[in-house]
This record gives C-alpha cells, sequence and structure tokens, in this order.
C-alpha cells in the first residue's frame, strides 16, 4: 500500500502540533500542495506557520470545521484530510464542555462528510490515547473499547465513534492514530511541559496536580509527525495506531527535569488540587506501528533538552500568550492543595 497525494486539507494546523505537521511535510514532501483550515482559537496562533506565508503550495484559510459549506468548498480541491482541529485541553473540558462537542464531535462528522461526497483517498484523523480513559494495569491495545473520563476523552472518543461509523456506513479510507502526549516546540503553555518550563524561567511556582504521581507517555512531537506521515502513505485503509513511545514519566519526575537542566531550585515545585476525573495512567501497545515501520528517535532526556532550549531561545513566542485571558484562565484553574 502507497499512496501519493496532489493536494492536502489540513485542519487544525495553526496549533502545535498541526503546525509542527505542516513543517515535517514541507521538508520531506515539498510536491505535496496544502491548504490549512484553521478557526485561530486561543490555541491557533498563525506565528506558528509564519514561514510558509506567500509560498508556492501553501494556502491558510481562516474558518470552522463545523462550516459544512466552506468545508465542502476546500475539500473539491483536494484528495484527502488530515485533522488535527480539536478543542483540546483537559482542564478547560471541565470548565466549558460545550466547545469541545462542537468542533471535536460535530466538526469531525463535517470533515467526514466531505472526504465522503468528494471520494477522498483517505481521511486521517488524529485522535488521542485518552479515548482509553484511565489504564491501571497493562497497556492498551488498539482494540480496546473506549472509556473516556473526561469532557476532552469524551469528545475526541465521539468524534472517532462518528469517524468509524462513516467507514463502516460509507466506506470512508479511514486511518487513526492515537499519539500519547505530544511535547516539544509552539505547544501553547497551558500543557504540563510548556507551563512547567515557561514557569521555571520566570522563576514562578511549578503547579503539579495532588502529589505529581500521574504518568504519561511524552513522545516528542517530530516522532508523532513521521508516524502520521508513515500513516497517511502506507496504512492500510480501516487501520488504528496508537503512536507512543512505550516510557512512563510522572509529573513530578518531568518537573524535576525541568529544573535540573535550567539550574533551577526543586523548591520552586507546588502541589496544587487535583484536576477532577484526573487518569492517572495512560499506556500503550506500540507494536502495530512499529509493525509498520516506525519507532521514536528522540529521547525523553535529550528531547526535554532541545525544548526548554526551543523556549528559552523565543521568549518572542510565548510570552504574548501568557498574558489577560491566560491568567484569567490560569487563577481559575489552579486551587490550593487542601490535606
Ligand atoms: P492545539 O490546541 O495546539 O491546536 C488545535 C488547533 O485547532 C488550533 O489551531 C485551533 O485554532 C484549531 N481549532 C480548534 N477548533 C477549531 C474549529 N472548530 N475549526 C477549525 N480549527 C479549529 O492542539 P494540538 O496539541 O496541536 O493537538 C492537535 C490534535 O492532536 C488534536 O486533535 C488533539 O486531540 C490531538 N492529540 C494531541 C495530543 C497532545 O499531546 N497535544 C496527543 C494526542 C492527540
Ligand atoms: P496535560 O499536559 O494537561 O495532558 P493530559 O491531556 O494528558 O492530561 O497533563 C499531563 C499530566 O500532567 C496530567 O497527569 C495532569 C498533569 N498536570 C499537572 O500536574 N500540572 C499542570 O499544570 C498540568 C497542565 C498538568
Amino acid at each position: 500500500m502507497s499512496r501519493t497525494f496532489r493536494r492536502l486539507l489540513v485542519a487544525g494546523a495553526a496549533g502545535f502540533i498541526g503546525s509542527n505537521f505542516v513543517r515535517h511535510l514541507r521538508r520531506e514532501r515539498p510536491a505535496i500542495e496544502i491548504t490549512v483550515l484553521d478557526k485561530l482559537t486561543y490555541a491557533g496562533n498563525l506565528a506558528n506557520l509564519v514561514e510558509f506565508e506567500g509560498r508556492p503550495g501553501y494556502r491558510f484559510v481562516h474558518g470552522d470545521i463545523c462550516d459544512s459549506g466552506l468545508v465542502d468548498s476546500l475539500a473539491v480541491e483536494c484528495d484527502a484530510i488530515v485533522n488535527f482541529a480539536a478543542e483540546t485541553h483537559v482542564d478547560r473540558s471541565l470548565m466549558d464542555p460545550l466547545a469541545f462537542i462542537d468542533t471535536d464531535v460535530r466538526g469531525t462528522a463535517v470533515l467526514c462528510e466531505a472526504a465522503r461526497r468528494h471520494e477522498h483517498q483517505a481521511f486521517l484523523l488524529v485522535s488521542t490515547d485518552e479515548v482509553y480513559g484511565h489504564v491501571g494495569e497493562g497497556r492498551s491495545v488498539e482494540s480496546d473499547p473506549f472509556r473516556p473520563r473526561s469532557p476532552y476523552s469524551a469528545s475526541k472518543a465521539g468524534g472517532e465513534h462518528l469517524a468509524h461509523a462513516y467507514a463502516e456506513s460509507f466506506g470512508l479510507p479511514l486511518l487513526v492514530t492515537r499519539g500519547s502526549n505530544n511535547y516539544g516546540p509552539y505547544q501553547y503553555p497551558e500543557k504540563l511541559i510548556p507551563v512547567l518550563i515557561t514557569n521555571a524561567i520566570d522563576g514562578l511556582p511549578l503547579p503539579l496536580y495532588k502529589d505529581g504521581s500521574a504518568v504519561r507517555d511524552f513522545i516528542h512531537v517530530d516522532d508523532h509527525c513521521r508516524a502520521i506521515d508513515l500513516v497517511l502513505h502506507e496504512a492500510p485503509a480501516g487501520s488504528v495506531y496508537n503512536v507512543g513511545t512505550g516510557a512512563e514519566t510522572s509529573g513530578l519526575q518531568v518537573a524535576e527535569a525541568v529544573l535540573d537542566i535550567m539550574g533551577k531550585p526543586r523548591t520552586l515545585i507546588e502541589f496544587v488540587a487535583d484536576r477532577a476525573g484526573h487518569d492517572y495512567r495512560y499506556a500503550l501497545d506500540i507494536s502495530r506501528i512499529t509493525a509498520l515501520g516506525w519507532e521514536p528517535q528522540v529521547g525523553f532526556a535529550e528531547g526535554l533538552e532541545r525544548t526548554v532550549r526551543w523556549y528559552r531561545e523565543h521568549p518572542d513566542w510565548w510570552r504574548p500568550l501568557k498574558s489577560g485571558e491566560y491568567w484569567d484562565y490560569y487563577k481559575r484553574n489552579y486551587k490550593p492543595l487542601v490535606s
């Protein structure tokens, strides 16, 4: 199985992973034309894509994936859709769940519908390991049932269910990647790693929920983008792939590593009130994607050092994001730990 594409519609590419994916594609597959569709929510940022502006084979369209007329008019010119567009932050989903359902469920369905109408070669949905919910023991395999526990993960699961329904009912050539926690350049400073790094740069407390013991499988965004590219081009239609590293790191270990890299004291760590419905562990079995010919290349220690360096060297990128609305959200979200 090997596909070639003339033009891709990449939705949500003004965000963290999507913009890194566009960078990857322009470098590795410059013949593919790219149309980006993005609503530019608080998490979308044209600065992430500025280097492509005005270049041949690249076009940015400001709009909503829920707008079926707009999506249809773009899909007709493309031969596949890759969907990154989503509301993505668990803590925000606990404050405003309905925005997540609009974009992550309905928006995904609108994209599926356009891909079906225009008989696209492939529809790749960027899903998440969070659809499996908290994993107490063992590792999730792709056939495991969904047990989402936050409005974010439930919305992602809902969007994925709809995409599978389009595959079953209408023959949509669906590809799904379920990635673990990404980190790297251009990640909005609300997710764990950029919160820790940017706070440490400013000498602010590093907030960890409860005791910092929840574990995640942190994958460098470059590795995730290579996996999405491989699945898009080489995987059989209808297949689903877990994408992670297999390593498990607690929030406390991440915070200590950030402080060590930066030469800052561990006393900056502050334990705060736990997140509601906190999933304490995700863990993926990655044998299916490794059998397809992918493996992670960036170890966590090296990737974290590179990421710390990037945030240190790009205050012009992240400082403007940590202003007004951001601190309102921050104050609402983080509460003292009551023991
Ligand atoms: P992000 O929050 O950085 O970016 C999301 C982008 O989607 C933004 O540019 C935003 O403007 C856009 N968007 C939101 N609603 C939209 C709408 N209705 N129409 C058009 N555009 C809209 O997210 P990210 O971390 O880059 O994640 C990208 C995708 O990868 C998401 O689908 C997410 O669920 C998935 N994912 C993320 C991770 C992770 O660790 N960040 C891990 C696995 C999977
Ligand atoms: P996060 O980056 O929000 O990703 P996820 O979608 O996997 O929850 O959080 C990763 C882990 O870090 C999760 O266990 C919650 C924890 N966490 C903190 O302890 N403090 C923080 O400030 C944030 C944002 C997350």
